[in-house]
């Protein structure tokens, strides 16, 4: 058996990154390590079940998503190239005392609602530029996502896996029983075309009218405009269906819809939509709102802005554009 590459030594020989940012990934990786024992763990530990509480997005928090939050973030506080951090499941963001370095946004567990069932969960996390001159403020995690320094999402499902951008290309790691990162998935690409969508449809009767359309033609197959046959998953977790993607090609999406007609989307676009994005387009996928606007481009205006998804398979994500 070859021996395989560990994360230490992959981030040693990739030259574009700078130093301080393969410190953060690393911390971040040795946290999800951390939380990848915990959710195992579940019921032995008594750590599954909702935690009596709402959370800032309105959501009723399970103990593992503040079990994983405390991790990540007391992990982060102790690392002195993070100036500060913004949570999924923190009202507002927190300061490390440090000036310049690192600000890291993250959804501590993805898919929390299938927790309770042992299906796949996930960690997205993204890492941005501190201001050089100041202790940050909430102002200055609001930078579009081209602007992400690294972003990586770890899935806990069969296998454990960590999939990592950071200057260029993506890189997946499979955990060891040690708890070791080694490098499995060398240069991951999705494939520009796919057969497969990912989407809730019990939401079709909220969706507007280009989505209907669009599901309408995939669902006809080979007997409607696409003139062939497509196939439907859903898991409910972003990290598990984005990972999907990045596999073997696919689309997935989250469009508004008309039940809460105010909210732009569900995910958020610091914490969920934003490092996907950029995973996604490394990986030679598109990430936009509406099969059109780049996810990356757009300027955040709040710390917990949601936002419209359409990501994966380039040609697919054309489609859908050329649907509307
Ligand atoms: P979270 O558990 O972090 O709140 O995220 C759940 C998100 C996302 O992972 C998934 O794609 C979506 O919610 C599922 O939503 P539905 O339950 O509406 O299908
Ligand atoms: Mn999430
Ligand atoms: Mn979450």
């Amino acid at each position: 058996m070859t021996t395989l590459k560990t994360l230490a030594d992959h981030l040693a020989a990739e030259r574009t990154a700078d130093n301080a940012v393969k410190d953060v990934v690393v911390v971040i990786a040795q946290a999800c390590v951390q939380i990848s024992r915990v959710v195992a763990s579940g019921a032995i530990s008594g750590s599954l079940g909702a935690a009596g509480q709402i959370n800032v997005q309105d959501e009723e928090q399970k103990k593992l998503d503040i079990i994983t939050n405390d991790i990540l973030r007391d992990a982060l506080k102790a690392c002195p190239a993070v100036a500060g951090l913004a949570s999924e499941e923190l009202e507002a963001i927190e300061t490390t005392g440090q000036v310049g370095g690192f600000l890291v946004t993250f959804d501590p567990l993805d898919g929390s609602s299938n927790v309770d069932v042992n299906v796949s969960v996930g960690t997205i996390f993204s890492v941005l530029p501190a201001p050089t001159d100041h202790e940050p403020t909430e102002a200055d995690f609001l930078l579009p996502g081209r602007r992400q320094v690294a972003a990586g999402y770890v899935v806990y499902g069969p296998q454990t896996m960590l999939v990592l951008t950071l200057a260029k290309g993506v890189f997946g790691f499979t955990m060891s029983a040690e708890g070791e990162w080694l490098l499995t998935h060398d240069a991951v690409a999705i494939s520009a075309d796919t057969a497969e969508f990912a989407i809730n449809m019990s939401n079709q009767r909220h969706w507007a009218e280009p989505v209907r359309r669009y599901i309408d033609g995939c669902l006809q197959g080979k007997d409607g405009p696409r003139g062939k046959n497509f196939n439907m998953r859903w898991v409910a977790s972003m990290v598990a269906d984005v990972h999907r993607v990045m596999m073997r090609g696919g689309i997935f999406m989250y469009p508004w819809d008309q039940r809460e007609p105010d909210k732009p989307g569900k995910l958020r676009l610091l914490y969920e939509a934003n490092p996907m994005s950029l995973i996604v387009e490394r990986a030679g996928g598109k990430a936009t709102t509406d099969g059109k606007t780049a996810i990356l481009d757009l300027q955040p205006t709040k710390l917990h802005q949601r936002v419209p998804v359409v990501l994966g398979s380039a040609n697919e994500v054309d489609q859908v554009a050329a649907t509307a």
